[in-house]
Parts: C-alpha cells; sequence; structure tokens
C-alpha cells in the first residue's frame, strides 16, 4: 500500500487532498505543529520516521505580500525545505509531487505560459518558489512539479472568493483591478488531478494544472456575485468598478498575465480541466451548504 506525506494539511489544497488521497493510500497528514518546515532536521526526522512511497508537498509560505519583507522565511519555507524532501525523496527511493505557481512567470507575455518557457519572477514569493522547483529537480529523480494559480477552496484561512463575498454582503460597490490576467483554479479540481497522478504515476518533471479559461480578477468578481446571487447569499454589492494595477498598490509586484497552458496535462488526463466557472459554482455550493 502506498504510504503518503502530505504536508500543509490545513491549507486550502492540503484539506482538499486528505480527503481525496486518504482511499488511495495510507496518508500520514502533517501541519505547521506536526512539522514545522522552517525546520530542516525536523523535516529529515518526520521523512525517515513515516517512510513515504510518494510526500506531497501541499504546504507553502503563501502571504504575496508580506514575503518582499519577510524574504528569508519565505525562501527557508518555500525553497530549503522542498529541497530536503527531494533529498530525503532520493534516498528512500520515493516519488514527490511539489506544488508551485504560476507568479514563477513575469507575466510579459499574451499568450498561455508553457512548461519550456523560462522563469523569471518578479516578487520575492514567487522567486522562493522558484528556489524550490530548482532544489526538488535537482535533487530528486522521481520528482513531479505541479505548478497551478489562483487557487481557491472551501477550506483554509481565505481566498479571493471568500473576500468578495465577505466584502460584497457589506458594501454596495467594490474596486477590483481588471489588468492581470490568469485563471481561478479550484482545490476539488487540482486535489483530483493530483490523485490521478498518484493512481497512474507520470514521468517526473514539470506540469502546469489550472481550471481552464482566462480571466481578470474584476470579471472573476463579477461572476462571483452573479453565482452567488443566484445560490441566495446574502449581498449588498450593486457595482463592481473596474481598475488598473497602478490604482492598486500592493508591496508585491503581481504578474500581469500568468495563464498556464494546461496542453501537457490535458493530453495525461485525456480530457481538458473543468472551466474555472464550473468549479466555482462546485465551490460556492460547499460554501452553501456549510451556511
Ligand atoms: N493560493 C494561491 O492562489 C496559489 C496560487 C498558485 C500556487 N499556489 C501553491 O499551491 C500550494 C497550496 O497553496 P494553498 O492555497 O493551499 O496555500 P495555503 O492555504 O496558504 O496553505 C499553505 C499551508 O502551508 C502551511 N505552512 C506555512 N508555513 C509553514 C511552516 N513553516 N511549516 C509547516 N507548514 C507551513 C500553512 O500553515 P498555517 O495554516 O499554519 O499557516 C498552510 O496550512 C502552495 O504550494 C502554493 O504556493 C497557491
Amino acid at each position: 500500500m502506498t504510504r503518503i506525506l502530505l504536508t500543509g494539511i490545513a491549507g486550502q489544497l492540503g484539506s482538499e487532498l486528505q480527503h481525496t488521497l486518504v482511499p488511495l493510500g495510507e496518508v500520514m497528514g502533517v501541519d505547521r505543529h506536526k512539522l514545522d518546515l522552517t525546520q530542516p532536521d525536523k523535516i529529515r526526522q518526520v521523512i525517515g520516521e513515516v517512510q513515504p512511497n510518494l510526500i506531497v508537498n501541499a504546504a507553502a509560505y503563501t502571504a504575496v505580500d508580506k514575503a518582499e519583507t519577510e524574504t528569508e522565511r519565505a525562501n527557508a519555507i518555500n525553497g530549503t525545505a522542498p529541497t530536503i524532501m527531494a533529498e530525503a525523496a532520493q534516498e528512500l527511493g520515493a516519488a514527490l509531487i511539489h506544488v508551485s505557481t504560476d507568479y514563477i512567470f513575469d507575466g510579459r507575455k499574451n499568450t498561455p505560459y508553457t512548461e519550456d518557457d523560462t522563469p523569471d519572477p518578479i516578487n520575492a514569493y514567487g522567486q522562493s518558489k522558484r528556489l524550490g522547483e530548482q532544489g526538488v529537480l535537482k535533487n530528486c529523480d522521481r520528482a513531479i512539479i505541479l505548478r497551478t494559480a489562483w487557487v481557491y477552496g472551501a477550506q483554509g484561512k481565505g481566498n479571493f472568493v471568500k473576500t468578495m463575498l465577505r466584502l460584497g454582503a457589506e458594501r454596495e460597490e467594490l474596486r477590483v483591478v481588471v489588468d492581470q490576467v490568469g485563471t481561478p483554479t479550484w482545490t476539488g479540481d487540482l486535489a483530483s488531478a493530483i490523485a490521478q497522478f498518484v493512481q497512474h504515476p507520470i514521468d517526473s518533471g514539470i506540469y502546469h494544472f489550472t481550471n481552464s479559461g482566462a480571466i481578470s480578477w474584476y470579471d472573476f468578481a463579477v461572476a462571483i456575485f452573479e453565482e452567488a446571487q443566484q445560490m441566495g447569499f446574502p449581498l449588498q454589492v450593486k457595482q463592481v468598478v473596474p481598475i488598473t494595477t497602478a490604482e492598486y498598490p500592493t508591496p508585491a509586484p503581481r504578474p500581469a498575465y500568468s495563464v498556464l497552458s494546461t496542453q501537457k496535462i490535458s493530453a495525461i488526463l485525456g480530457h481538458h480541466p473543468p472551466h474555472w466557472r464550473t468549479g466555482l459554482r462546485q465551490m460556492l455550493k460547499q460554501l452553501s451548504g456549510n451556511k
């Protein structure tokens, strides 16, 4: 039976994966309290104790703006920790699925980024995640880097959808950035794809997985309110105003365009990933069930 060490189980993706992976093996899920990824010795110790056949790393330092000032911490969690996991996996002959991000690209393209495009992160978070990718690819022969983007789910602390629902319940007008384009990706679809690779292992290397389609944050906000209204969420919002990134300055610059090509992964899955709107509806259904 596959012994799976899963990190980040309190996070959006990790908590989803804990449910999705359970039927596929013996899952040892760890959160920050059981395994603090800033402690290299602890990482080696836990992997030595669990002796996994597979490590799925869904933990990360994901505070994009804070990473600009907490760069060392971001690098330790996103760069050093996955590298140690890769070394330990290699020693055991285990596989490693490591989750990465669209933010390793600079966003200057206007067609979807493929796995062969050259990473060039423009913020500290993206740089820390790129360090992790490099460490993983260099140290583990059975490693898969799964890049995704704009992740949201019903579980975990927060995300754009939850923020829009909260603000939309409080305010009549919201201002949302229109000149950043990407693909919102539901944790349910991402976890299903990962489960498929656990059942049917794929060649090591880099893969992109997001939902299908491309949209700006502004258009996504409008879609969230359309769908949420139909499902009876309490909303005050009457108007969503498109604004530019320049009008909404943040400590960390964001790539203007970070759509990932899913052609490579679609060929393996046998279908294109579900459209982002399908994922959004599923997530809202889950949230409304929890109300
Ligand atoms: N969110 C996005 O929009 C997005 C986009 C592209 C790629 N990704 C990637 O997708 C993956 C999953 O992201 P997510 O959205 O599920 O992130 P998340 O909800 O922020 O979850 C990350 C988890 O990592 C844990 N973590 C942070 N520091 C840790 C440490 N020192 N030791 C152990 N655990 C630690 C967090 O623990 P606490 O709960 O205790 O803080 C949290 O549970 C990550 O690799 C991320 O880089 C995310």
